[in-house]
């Protein structure tokens, strides 16, 4: 018998060295030590053997359990070590990877920044904002605003007509009208929004943004237009730019006048600048003071010419962009190519 435990003992031995993880050496455990293995069944029937036999056997028996239990308890904590070890070397972090990576987001479309931008300079000079339809009516696009009947731009051939009374207003400038009606004066209004006019070119577009302006008072005068449109020029094209009148006209405004502002553009001895054509000045808006007439049209509202002044005016808030940022197609900032909206980020 003590043969036959030796045998056991060494098989069981040589297993227990060469198991290779935890769960290996588990399947050991009960194979040689559990309920139903040979060993513990030898020491269960130690009483049934020879007196003689019984001492060396159990001896054996014993000793061999022993060991083996022994052997297992180390073995496991070796396993458990280097799983561990495994463990970590798999769970490792590298700190110095970058963390959550900022999500890509977008950005406001050149118009639309520029709009704003344009409105918060005249909003910080105490104008408000106010909006109006792109459908017009004939009376407030051009009666109104003291076209005669027979001015070129009523033609079909440079306005769209829905109806005979009804256009897509050319200009911002119906919302003076508009804007007048609304309320008396003081007046201090800007008016972004769309225009329609049937031209097409690289320099114009059959739908285009304007911001008109707007100011009614006691005492205003064209010094006071030239103040705020310096001061819009300065704060859009540099700080030290200068703004110059010259005579116009426009139907609604007298006198009438288009303004330059002084190229911002660095110039280079020899070289002819693109964009002042080496005259030092941008035309960049037109405006005047409001023709009384117009006021006529808006008397009963509380707008008595001859108590009331106004200067308005009315700028493409496209030709600003691109003379800003030296665009040189304005068709470039409606085809939606990313390549060159991504840079106005
Ligand atoms: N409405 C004019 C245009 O579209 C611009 C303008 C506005 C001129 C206000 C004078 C005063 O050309």
């Amino acid at each position: 018998m003590t043969g036959r435990i030796a045998e056991l003992r060494g098989e069981a031995e040589a297993a227990i060295a060469a198991a290779a993880t935890s769960a290996e050496l588990e399947e050991l455990r009960v194979r040689y030590l559990g309920r139903k293995a040979e060993l513990p069944n030898i020491l269960r029937g130690i009483a049934a053997l020879a007196p003689e036999q019984r001492g060396p056997t159990g001896k054996a028996a014993n000793q061999a359990r022993q060991a083996l239990e022994a052997l297992i308890g180390q073995r496991a904590e070796q396993l458990a070590g280097g799983e561990l070890e495994e463990q970590l070397q798999r769970d490792v972090v590298d700190v110095t990877l970058p963390g959550a990576p900022p999500q890509p987001v977008g950005h406001l479309h050149l118009l639309t920044a520029t709009r704003r931008e344009i409105e918060d300079v005249f909003l910080g000079l105490g104008f408000r904002i106010a909006e109006g339809p792109e459908v017009e009516t004939v009376y407030y696009n051009f009666d109104a605003l003291n076209f005669d009947v027979t001015h070129p731009t009523r033609g079909r051939a440079d306005t769209f007509y829905v109806n005979d009374d009804v256009v897509l207003r050319t200009h911002t400038s119906p919302m003076q009208l508009r804007a007048m009606e609304a309320e008396p004066p003081p007046l201090y209004i800007i008016v972004p929004g769309r225009v329609y006019r049937r031209d097409s070119d690289a320099t114009h577009t059959p739908q285009f943004h304007q911001i008109e302006g707007l100011a009614v008072d006691e005492d205003v005068t064209l010094a006071d237009l030239k103040g705020t449109l310096l001061a819009f020029a300065r704060a859009i094209f540099g700080r030290d730019r200068e703004v110059r009148l010259r005579p116009h006209f426009f139907p609604f405004t007298e006198p009438s006048i288009e303004v330059d502002v002084s190229c911002f553009m660095a110039h280079v001895p020899g070289e002819r600048c693109r964009v002042c054509k080496d005259t030092g000045w941008i035309e960049i808006l037109g405006a005047g003071m409001v023709d009384p007439n117009v006021f006529g049209y808006v008397a009963e509202y509380g707008y008595d010419p001859e108590r009331i002044q106004g200067f308005a005016f009315g700028m493409g808030i496209e030709r600003i962009a691109m003379l800003r940022h030296g665009v040189p197609d304005l068709r470039l900032l409606y085809d939606n190519d990313a390549r060159f909206l991504e840079q106005f980020g």
